[in-house]
């Protein structure tokens, strides 16, 4: 799609609905080995954060593609000594054809979007995951065959996974409830954001109840109730989530074809249990594997194809 080359990916809200099924539907074909793509240029990854998935799955996307990749890990590059972000973005830009930033805050992000002309792809923000979310709506899509009037209900904090998916949800015109404890809701801004993609098309629901946001779900997901950089609340967190998880219970309460997604990685006997993540109605390797075929995917389309 010629629309997307050259753009940045910060939010999940920065493509529109066609933009969003043009990506999954490409991901899919070369899932599939019926597309096969061509993109030899460098990928840069800079990371501030841990990273098993984004970062391998990043990496072999980029190769298959016949690209190759730098990881521009904080402690081995100026980055960890202070050099401001612009100047960084700046000098990377001359070097590298895109760069996926994995970091605390968005608005870092967004600084290195502004300095960088190259395309700039959020890896993972305290605010939100976009890249893990495309691979999410894709996994839904594998085992519905479509989106639009499925029901998604997320348990647990309303982190930076659950406001992306609040807005795959809505741009697809998927239901999702949010069941979190309160004072752990989304955020407040990108609710709004939803509400509005979602407006005559979709609901939008917020709760304290996760039975009665599990009642009929075609997809049941969850993450971890302490997101990197929040580890010090870990523990004061634990008496407070522990009527969020995903356990066999609310997956009896959920659509009998019900699936079960996890972006990974898990706390097992936290947030969901090892039936859960074990048990008939997971689909979170098939999901893993996804971040893949949908990250190739968003690499050609915002790089172009040789
Ligand atoms: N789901 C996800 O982003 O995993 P990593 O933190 O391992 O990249
Ligand atoms: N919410 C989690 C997602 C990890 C992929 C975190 O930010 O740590």
């Amino acid at each position: 799609m010629a629309g997307l080359q050259g753009r940045d990916f910060l939010s999940l809200a920065d493509f529109d609905s066609n933009e969003v099924g043009h990506i999954l539907s490409m991901a899919s074909q070369l899932k599939a080995k019926k597309l096969s793509l061509r993109c030899d240029r460098v990928l840069g990854l800079l990371f501030t954060k841990a990273s098993t998935r984004t970062r391998v799955s990043f990496t072999v996307a980029m190769y298959q593609l016949g690209g190759q990749v730098i990881d521009l890990n904080p402690n081995v590059t100026q980055v960890s000594r202070g050099e401001p972000v612009q100047d960084t973005a700046r000098v990377l830009d001359r070097y590298l054809d895109i760069l996926a930033v994995r970091t605390f805050a968005q608005q870092e992000l967004e600084t290195f979007a502004r300095y960088a002309k190259i395309p700039v792809i959020n890896a993972l923000t305290d605010l939100e995951h976009p890249c893990q979310v495309l691979a999410d709506l894709m996994t839904i899509q594998e085992n519905f065959g479509n989106l639009a009037g499925l029901t998604l209900t997320y348990v647990g904090d309303g982190n930076n996974v659950a406001n992306s998916l609040m807005l795959g949800c809505a741009l697809t015109g998927m239901n999702v409830r949010i069941a979190t404890p309160s004072g752990y809701e989304p955020n407040a801004a990108i609710i709004e954001q939803a509400r509005n993609l979602a407006a005559g098309k979709s609901e939008v629901i917020f709760t304290h109840d996760p039975q009665a946001a599990a009642k009929d779900a075609h997809v049941l997901y969850t993450d971890v109730w302490a997101s990197m950089g929040q580890e010090q609340e870990a523990e004061n967190r634990m008496p407070v989530f522990q009527p969020y998880q995903i356990n066999d219970e609310l997956i009896d309460l959920a659509d009998n074809e019900a699936i079960v997604l996890h972006c990974l990685p898990a706390h097992r006997g936290e947030e969901i249990t090892d039936a859960a993540m074990e048990g008939s109605h997971s689909r979170i390797w098939d999901q893993a594997e996804n971040r893949m075929h949908v990250q190739k995917a968003l690499l050609a389309s915002l790089l172009g194809t040789d």
